[in-house]
């Protein structure tokens, strides 16, 4: 019986243990996290930590998609101030400054909210990729001393504008379609209600062949949707891989300057003018070139226009040439007469 008491005992520990460990998305007051820890948003979609971009040694303290294992960054916080190696620590101060120090002690970013209360802060990650510093007690948005994305930002409600909707802030209203994309339902979209998304003007055909729009700025589609990556394709063959696949809506390149990231069904959650990346959307081709193709005539047709207007000139002279001696018959015997 006792054995027993001890085993469960050990797994409630256990269980605890786990909980606190799945738990960790924020960092308190005083808290460091080093060079190589992370933090991990509650719904896992979003991480916090030091990472090197592009295979380079520089080390930046940023927040990236989870669910891809390389990383698409959302936000960097020293992007100008790098550090040279993992000596990295990011810290919250306890009067509420978000700190990113190297070497020990040398502050590499900071950032600028100051705190005055007397409760404890604390810095949250958020499942929507906003890090967040609040009071420990408040558990509402509204006591927000510092975050990473501003709060009357409305683009930062998870698919807000519906699929091939894109959201920005200096727009009113915020959505718009994607080009060579209109409104699904215009009606509700006139009285703001977005979530019916944009459908295509022009559906896609694999036999026409499709074309990229290339929409910069991007904060991508949400890549948990229908999405796959490569680390080692170039922007080229990412491109090559999207145009064969007809399922393929959309590509970019998963780093700054390489990788292949690809989307096959509805692009959600997208947004404009984010300080972004480069967006390639797939349309059908017959959009992009309806101004400036060129059709060579078919030629048969060809053939039977020409002979058809030959014929009908042809015609044309018999008869203005029977009539004109006709004419000129009658005024003669008129003449004669
Ligand atoms: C953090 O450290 C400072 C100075 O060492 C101390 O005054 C403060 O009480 C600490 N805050 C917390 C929440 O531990
Ligand atoms: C990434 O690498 C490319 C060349 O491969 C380079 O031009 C670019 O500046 C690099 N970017 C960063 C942020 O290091
Ligand atoms: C990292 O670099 C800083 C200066 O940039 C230096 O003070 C520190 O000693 C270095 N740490 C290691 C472990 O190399
Ligand atoms: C990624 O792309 C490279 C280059 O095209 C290719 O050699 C490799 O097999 C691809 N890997 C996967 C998992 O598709
Ligand atoms: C297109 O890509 C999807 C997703 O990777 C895959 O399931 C499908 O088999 C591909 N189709 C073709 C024709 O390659």
């Amino acid at each position: 019986m006792e054995k027993l008491n001890k085993v469960s005992l050990c797994a409630g520990v256990l269980v605890s243990l786990l909980t606190i460990c799945a738990a960790v998305d924020t960092i308190a007051a005083n808290q460091t996290l080093k060079d190589g820890d992370t933090i991990v948003s509650a719904g896992d979609n979003f991480e916090l930590g030091f990472f090197s971009p592009n295979n380079s040694n520089n080390r930046y303290l940023g927040i990236w998609y989870k669910r891809i294992s390389t990383g698409t960054i959302v936000w960097v916080s020293n992007k100008e101030n790098p550090i040279r190696n993992t000596s990295g620590v990011f810290k919250l101060s306890s009067d509420g400054r978000l700190l990113v120090l190297s070497g020990g002690d040398t502050v590499i970013w900071e950032s600028k909210s100051a705190y005055s209360s007397r409760v404890y802060p604390v810095a949250q990650l958020l499942d929507t990729g906003n890090l967040v510093v609040r009071d420990e007690s408040s558990i509402d948005q509204e006591n927000i001393i510092w975050q990473s994305r501003p709060s009357n930002d409305i683009c930062v409600r998870y698919g807000l504008c519906g699929p091939y909707g894109t959201c920005s802030n200096n727009n009113s209203p915020a959505c718009s379609c994607l080009q060579g994309f209109e409104t699904k339902r215009p009606q509700e979209w006139f009285i703001l209600d977005w979530s019916g998304g944009c459908r295509r003007i022009m559906s896609l055909d694999c036999n026409y062949g499709e074309a990229f729009n290339k929409i910069s700025g991007m904060k991508l589609p949400d890549t948990r949707l229908n999405s796959w990556y490569n680390v080692s394709m170039t922007i080229g063959e990412c491109e090559m891989a999207c145009k064969r696949n007809c399922s393929c809506t959309a590509y970019a390149s998963l780093d700054i300057n390489s990788g292949c990231l690809a989307w096959f069904g509805d692009l959600e959650d997208m947004r404009e003018n984010s300080g972004g990346r480069d967006l390639y959307v797939k349309i059908s081709a017959s959009r992009l070139t309806d101004s400036q193709s060129y059709k060579p005539m078919n030629k048969k047709v060809i053939k039977v226009v020409l002979s058809t207007s030959v014929s009908f000139l042809v015609v044309c002279l018999i008869v203005a040439l029977y009539t004109w001696r006709k004419k000129k018959r009658s005024s003669i015997l008129i003449r004669k007469g």
